[in-house]
């Protein structure tokens, strides 16, 4: 399943996801295929798209963590479940950090929802936020965008890529919407 540094542990902490939340499982999944092909149209190197590969599928694996009753809430999170939530990021990071010993991966992990304005989950600004949690933003959110979600039916491919560019600068990297936007027109013939 995993190119980079196959890791039983990471494996089974993955099949776990797999078993005990399989919407999650599958949008890491889909998020480390789409991060794998965007890295490639980037021209980043075959170690980094491995890396990105294995970042999408275990991004979110810190919600083994959070209860399933905030995992599957249909409708909107109280601030409560809010701040519940949000330490998923943190918990992967935990998680992971006696395990895998790449800190690329690690701060990707703990750091795939910061914001380029500070609005984030650790509130980290512009330039202390890494490339690669930047991409896994992006990818992210394009990817609960465009698939039904507990909380939100899916939108289209235009609808979800017109949202990103809009928080363009803002939550997202400029260059990197750009990019992702010309990878979306090439691989799904927007026009
Ligand atoms: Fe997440």
């Amino acid at each position: 399943m995993i190119k980079e540094k196959p890791n039983l542990i990471t494996n089974e902490l993955i099949n776990l996801l797999r078993q005990l939340d399989n919407d999650t499982f599958l949008h890491g999944m889909r998020v480390g295929e789409m991060l794998y092909k965007f890295s490639r149209y980037l021209n980043l190197s075959l170690h980094q798209s491995n890396q990105l590969q294995l970042i999408g599928y275990i991004h979110d694996i810190g919600k083994l963590y959070i209860p399933k009753s905030i995992i599957s809430k249909r409708g909107p999170l109280t601030d409560q479940e809010w701040n519940i939530m949000k330490i998923h990021a943190f918990i992967g990071f935990n998680l992971l950090k006696d395990i895998l010993n790449q800190k690329e991966i690690l701060n990707a992990v703990r750091y795939h929802h910061e914001n380029i304005d500070g609005t984030g989950y650790e509130g980290l600004i512009g330039e202390q936020v890494d490339f690669y949690s930047r991409l896994v933003r992006i990818v992210d959110s394009f990817d609960a965008l465009t698939n039904d979600r507990c909380y939100q039916n899916k939108c289209s491919i235009e609808r979800a890529l017109k949202k990103i560019q809009k928080l363009s600068g803002a939550v997202y990297d400029k260059e990197l919407v750009n990019e992702f936007t010309k990878f979306i027109f090439k691989n799904h013939l927007l026009c």
